[in-house]
């Protein structure tokens, strides 16, 4: 079953569209991306401390059209077979913008228009591995290269970490068209702890990539994962959920306290000449990375040994992590299991991704209602 899939996803902050050959059905799935453009918000957003959705709205709109004029001609769609635009989950009134974009190029080219899931996106994400496009528009992708193909073999069953700013999830696979939820997190998402830590912490959004910044500062010294003994929260508890919230609430008490000794200690110095080093923000940082990354790989591992599983699959935008992705290959490694992550262009929101959900939905006979659902799951 081969097709030309055009895809379009406005779930959050980036707009995308990406021009993808999927083949082989579900059980060997290859995907050719051949176009994939993101136009990210985040200069926008920075200066509210988070996504604001009106403006996620506006933006998309005014950038569905530049992104589509920009690397699509008339001709493209003579090819396309089918047209894919997320659902859900996200914030509704930016997916609205998606669909009814791609309701009106489904309309105007007479193309069949089909629903995807945010979350398979990230999911089959690691099966996205070729060539893109760069474009002349400011838009958030590496320059162009050729992949190697995907080394490793598929073997099920899987573990799949979930990692993003709006979910945290443990899904067990059988094979790549059935899973089931082992647990998720009772509270934060990975991602949203990353960004709530650094508004604590004065960085700017998204906040993940810049507390990994500081952390990687802190590894160059003499504690590399930091000296601050943050918990784990439900590190020890024998089920598959997750906890950030009370990490986050660790953090700010943390910094506060932090914060209020600074302001003493340079009364102190002054008045008596002496100099004490406190905890650098890089130390923070790099503390609470390894605490969310140690419970993550714990319980990722754990429900590995539990349920026999070959390989883990780690995916979502925090699974750009690199310290994350290193841990994980190498408890992997240590343990015989076959590890595969996405590419980085791969990990945070694009539309090949949506592509590549919607064919493997194609073939697990899978139908989205084509309307925005906030608070779809997978
Ligand atoms: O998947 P994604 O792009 O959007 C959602 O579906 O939520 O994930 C975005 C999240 C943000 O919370 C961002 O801070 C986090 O992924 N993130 C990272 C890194 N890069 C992005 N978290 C930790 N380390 C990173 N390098
Ligand atoms: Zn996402």
């Amino acid at each position: 079953m081969k097709k030309t899939i055009l895809a379009i996803e406005t779930s959050c902050d980036e707009t995308g569209i990406a021009l993808v050959d999927a083949s082989g059905g579900f059980s060997n799935p290859k995907f050719k991306v051949i176009k994939n453009l993101v136009s990210s918000q985040i200069k926008i957003h920075r200066p509210f401390g988070g996504v604001v959705p009106g403006l996620a709205k506006r933006e998309h709109i005014r950038n569905l059209p530049l992104l589509f004029k920009s690397i699509f001609r008339k001709s493209d769609f003579l090819n396309i077979d089918l047209i894919a635009v997320t659902v859900g989950p996200g914030l509704e009134p930016a997916l609205w913008t998606g669909i009814t974009f791609a309701q009106e190029l489904a309309k105007k080219y007479k193309k069949p228009l089909i629903g995807a899931n945010h979350l398979e996106g990230h999911l089959y994400s690691f099966l996205l591995s070729q060539k893109t496009a760069s474009s002349k528009l400011k838009v958030r992708s590496s320059p162009p290269k050729v992949d190697p193909p995907r080394a490793e073999k598929l073997l099920f069953p899987a573990v799949v970490l979930s990692v993003s700013g709006g979910h945290t999830v443990l899904l067990l696979m059988k094979n790549l068209k059935a899973w089931k939820r082992l647990g998720e997190t009772k509270d934060d998402a990975a991602g949203e702890a990353f960004d709530k830590v650094a508004r604590m912490l004065n960085l700017p959004y998204p906040g993940g990539p810049e507390i990994e910044k500081l952390a990687l500062r802190q590894a160059q010294g003499k504690h590399p994962k930091g000296t601050i003994d943050f918990p784990r929260p439900m590190l020890n508890q024998k089920n598959y959920d997750f906890s950030f919230s009370g990490l986050k609430t660790s953090v700010f008490y943390y910094s506060r306290d932090i914060e209020a000794k600074k302001r003493e200690k340079n009364i102190r110095e002054i008045s008596q000449n002496v100099s004490r080093k406190l905890a650098s923000k890089a130390d923070i940082a790099a503390s609470f990375q390894q605490a969310v990354i140690d419970v993550l790989v714990a319980k990722t591992m754990r429900a590995a040994r539990d349920y026999g599983a070959r390989s883990i699959i780690l995916c979502g935008g925090v699974a750009a992590n690199k310290s994350l992705r290193k841990m994980l290959k190498t408890k992997c490694y240590m343990s015989h299991l076959i590890f595969h992550v996405p590419l980085m262009e791969y990990n945070n929101d694009n539309a090949a991704m949506i592509a590549a959900a919607a064919y493997m939905g194609l073939s697990r006979k899978k139908k989205y209602k084509l309307e925005a659902n906030g608070d779809l799951n997978i």
